[in-house]
């Protein structure tokens, strides 16, 4: 949601700065604009609609300059209009201002301002912000932005340019990523690291309520009173070439070819060499894991998809009482939770308003939360006691892939871990499941490599307004994830529901043709779910069958069967889920739709 970028260096600004934001496209945005500052001038543009409008409005004109911030929004306050677009300036023009985030007290801002003479010229929030620096300026811009901040409710990151300061760019954070890039004779600010990756890989993160001074020469960070704040950099592993698209037309359709190697990544280094497993990343001596009494699973869309898979894998294991919920509810409702809960935080991006905020909820109750993310440095993991990484590398198509593999790879880890632990499965036991984990890698190949049948299907739904997932255990899971890459792709109707619940209404829904995918692979539950298949079919449902190599049970009732290879129940969803993406991307692309950028959808939901 909304990227930024700041850039002050040698290079030609605007080409830095767009660069980042083409990087950045990945969150979701319905406007973008730049300001470059050169001889002692703002030039500002900005366009309603992709970045490609942009760069047609800018066209020839020229925007020279060694220092520029750039933007991409995601409305929230005014409609995605070019007056809406940031950069947002003040009444002079001397100040130019790029937003992430909503400043809760703006209305009041604003009335001070018009009564002191400010005319507002667009409907955005952001535009107190220009209209403040121009009112306090006085010679510093860093202190002016210290003292805005003060003023501002909400959540914001601000970055600031001002026609007088031809080597400053001051940026501000509250509750909203900000990452500074260290260049040589050249620094950056950006919402995450993609924004300068093509320029550096040395990255610091910026904390609550601290002001960034970005000059040529280096980067200053003090916190709200001024007071210099001293902290580490790091080095980014990902590169430019993990970030683009490597001949796919889509980054989806790259992001689910890469599934295998992350799903090893994730696995890398953890297991020792007596076949048991390693994770100091816990943070948690063996007492703290003994004293365990319930597990709480947090996040949102496939995130909490893929908490739900954990939920499975824990209980199982660990015998422990788990409960997975959306972030977004949880925290209002008064959850029984203490000191012997272990609340897991999942989120791809490490970002997720709604995760963050439990995240915050279970630690101001004094639980412990171990953060699932694919984002060092990300709030949510600074703000958790302790991170499991997922390593999936970049992720640039709206709809999550190969961090749900790796979620859900890394619930495995802890599931057994805490297992391991706590002595609820012997040694061999232990031992055998991480076998049967570091197999999947290849058997996700190999459902990769019969997708033939699966992009068949897409041509053939292509024009369905309604499609049913069905799934039993960890298939129900992934019905409700395979129904959300279906709508959110290409707009359908999908709903996933348990099969055992179809009775109990939704079969109300199939008529004659009714697509309804269910995800049958070889379990203890395939009787039932047989009969599930043969109960829709009946009322005239088309069934497409997700079925284990060799398994018979389900083709008589089976209109189309997409085959994947066996491996343990507790497994499938790793293999069940792949075919589901495909389909997704599939029916997308034939409708014509942008498969990587959604309509109305953000890579990382910022805002509650
Ligand atoms: C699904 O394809 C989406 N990308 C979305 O549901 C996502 O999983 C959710 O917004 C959570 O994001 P996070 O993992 O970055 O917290």
């Amino acid at each position: 949601m909304c990227g930024i970028v700041g850039y002050v260096g040698e290079q030609q600004a605007l080409e830095v700065v767009l660069g980042g934001l083409r990087r950045l496209e990945y969150r979701g945005y319905d406007s973008a604009g730049v300001a470059i500052l050169h001889g002692g001038r703002l030039q500002v543009e900005r366009k309603a609609g992709k970045l490609s409008n942009l760069e047609k409005e800018i066209g020839e004109k020229s925007l020279p300059g060694t220092l520029g911030i750039g933007h991409t929004r995601w409305a929230t306050h005014g409609p995605p209009t070019d007056r809406n677009a940031h950069p947002q300036v003040d009444c002079a023009g001397k100040v130019a201002v790029v937003h992430n985030g909503t400043i809760e007290n703006f209305e009041v801002l604003v009335r001070g301002l018009e009564d002191r003479g400010h005319t507002r010229t667009s409907d955005t929030d952001t535009e107190v912000v220009a209209h403040l620096v121009e009112e306090r300026y006085d010679g510093d811009l860093a202190a002016t932005v210290r003292s805005i901040c003060q003023d501002l409710e909400g959540s914001f990151v601000l970055v600031i340019a001002h026609q007088d300061e031809p080597d400053l760019v001051v940026a501000a954070r509250r509750n909203l990523p900000l990452v500074i890039g260290l260049g040589e004779g050249e620094n950056f600010v950006g919402s995450d690291v993609t924004a300068f990756i093509a320029h550096t890989r040395e990255a610091r993160a910026v904390e609550q309520d601290q002001v960034v001074e970005v000059r040529r020469s280096g980067v200053t960070v003090t916190d709200l009173e001024g007071n210099v704040v001293e902290g580490d950099s790091y080095h980014v592993d990902w590169d430019t070439a993990a970030a683009e698209k490597g001949g796919h037309e889509f980054f989806m359709l790259k992001e689910i070819e890469e599934q295998p190697a992350a799903i090893r990544e994730t696995l890398g280094g953890r297991l020792q060499e007596d076949g048991l497993l390693h994770l100091d990343e816990l943070s948690m001596s063996d007492q703290d894991i003994r004293d365990i009494e319930q597990v709480v699973i947090v996040g949102c869309g496939s995130a909490y998809h893929s908490g739900l898979v954990g939920k499975y894998a824990l209980e199982r294991w660990a015998r422990l009482p788990v409960q997975a919920e959306m972030a977004s509810e949880f925290r209002y409702r008064d959850p029984v939770i203490g000191r012997s809960t272990l609340v897991i935080a999942v989120s791809q991006s490490g970002e997720t308003a709604d995760t963050l905020e439990a995240v915050r909820h279970a630690r101001h109750l004094r639980a412990k939360v171990l953060a699932v993310t694919n984002t060092v440095g990300s709030t949510i993991s600074r703000e958790s006691d302790a991170a499991l990484y997922t390593r999936g590398g970049p992720e640039v198509a709206v709809a999550s892939t190969k961090s749900v593999m790796t979620q859900i790879t890394a619930m495995y880890l802890v599931g057994l871990y805490l297992a391991q632990v706590r002595g609820t499965r012997d040694p061999d036991e232990v031992r055998a499941h991480l076998a049967d984990l570091q197999a999947v890698p290849a058997l996700v190949q190999e459902v990769l490599d019969r997708m033939g049948p699966v992009r068949q299907l897409a041509r053939e739904l292509v024009d369905e307004e309604r499609v049913l997932f069905l799934g039993r255990h960890v298939g129900y899971p992934m019905a409700l994830e395979g129904a959300l890459k279906l709508k959110e792709l290409a707009y359908i109707g999908a709903e996933g529901f348990p099969a055992g619940e179809i009775k109990h209404g939704p079969i109300a829904l199939v008529e004659q043709g009714t697509p309804v995918i269910v995800i049958a692979p070889r379990h203890a539950l395939q009787a039932k779910l047989v009969n599930n298949v043969q109960e829709v079919r009946a009322r005239g449902a088309r069934t497409i069958v997700i079925a284990t190599d060799g398994d018979e049970s389900v083709t008589p009732y089976a209109d189309t069967i997409i085959r994947i290879p066996d491996t343990k129940s507790l497994l499938t969803p790793l293999l069940t889920i792949v075919p589901l993406q495909v389909l997704s991307a599939e029916i997308a692309r034939a409708r014509g739709l942008d498969v990587d950028q959604p309509r109305n959808l953000a890579k990382s939901v910022t805002v509650e």
